[in-house]
């Protein structure tokens, strides 16, 4: 395996040098993959996941961009696919971290290892597993078999002052704070880790549009309006649809009390310790506001932004 490894590393050093090249907003360079912006640390666990995984039919995949609603869909899909498992004043959430219960493909369980034990890794069947991996680049098994991808987009203004705050989390203490002009110029231009954005989030929207029982494409702003017909569309989507009997108990409005930013922001697990990024795992929940963009981003700012949404998305048949 060593060996594997040594070569699989040679064979990375050269990679990285044929690709463009930028650099990144906190630290290091930002590597341009089969179409995105990826740090030189990421890409190697995810050609790992890319080359290595092999998906059953029965997977659920939570596919997200970062900071449009990760922590609170990986909490929902976990809660829905598994409620029979665990009596109410017993829910995992209680003592884990959404990210501890979902673990992440390439910036977790394959960061350290090229081959990791997805059999122990999760521990409830069927697998639940979480991925930042544009759809183009999913591994092959991912798209030819039958397992479910569950999708989750954001308005594009309140995802980039969620990422820029996050971001600034991730510097080093002597690095000074992110200039919001500087990363605002490099998103709208696409590069920041995983972006271009407008790619990523158009690629599961196009597959969601061709294989809609494959992809459950969702808006965090919906959730927001709704939980309780969002979280009945996924269990229907999941092939878990509650019965009358689970409605009538009340079992959609407990899972989505359990999930909510309130309840989850308030519990001692997601105060304490570290997520595998080294950001505190408090930092995941900051506000969760629908317009807090609005506090932010200037008029030119905002002017430039909408013109870009119109230019990428038209046509396509998503809105925000
Ligand atoms: P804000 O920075 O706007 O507050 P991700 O989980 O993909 O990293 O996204 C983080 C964003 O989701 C943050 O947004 C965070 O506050 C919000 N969030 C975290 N948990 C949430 C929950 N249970 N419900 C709604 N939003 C949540």
């Amino acid at each position: 395996i060593q060996d594997v490894e040594k070569s699989y590393d040679a064979e990375l050093q050269l990679l990285v040098h044929t690709l463009p090249k930028e650099e990144g907003w906190v630290s290091g360079s930002l590597y341009l993959y089969q179409g995105f912006w990826w740090s030189s640390l990421a890409l190697k666990p995810m050609i790992s996941f890319q080359r290595h995984f092999e998906a059953f039919d029965s997977d659920v995949m939570v596919a997200t961009f970062p900071k449009c609603g990760t922590t609170w869909l990986k909490a929902l899909t976990f809660s829905t696919l598994y409620r029979d498992r665990f009596a109410r004043d017993e829910h995992p959430l209680l003592v884990s971290t959404p990210h501890q219960l979902v673990r992440h493909l390439e910036y977790d369980v394959y960061i350290n290892n090229p081959c990791p034990d997805l059999e122990n890794i999760c521990v409830y069947k069927p697998r639940l597993l979480a991925t930042h991996v544009p759809h183009a680049s999913l591994p092959t098994s991912i798209k030819d078999s039958k397992c479910k991808i569950v999708y989750i987009c954001r308005n594009p203004m309140d995802m980039f002052i969620s990422l820029w705050l996050f971001s600034n989390k991730l510097r080093d203490e002597n690095q000074e704070s992110l200039s919001l002009d500087k990363v605002f110029d490099k998103f709208c231009r696409g590069i920041h880790s995983l972006g271009p954005f407008f790619d990523h989030v158009l690629e599961y929207w196009n597959a969601s549009q061709e294989n809609p029982d494959k992809i459950l494409f969702l808006r965090y702003e919906d959730l927001k309006e709704d939980i309780n017909s969002q979280l009945k569309h996924l269990a229907m989507f999941l092939g878990v649809p509650f019965t009358k009997d689970e409605e009538k108990q009340g079992v959609v409005e407990e899972i989505a009390e359990i999930c909510s930013f309130d309840k989850l922001k308030k519990l001692e697990v997601n105060n304490k310790g570290l997520h595998t990024s080294g950001v505190p795992h408090k930092d995941f929940f900051r506000k969760a506001k629908v317009g807090d963009w609005s506090n932010y981003l200037t008029p030119s700012m905002v002017e430039r932004l909408e013109k870009l949404i119109r230019e990428k998305l038209d046509n396509s048949g998503l809105t925000f």
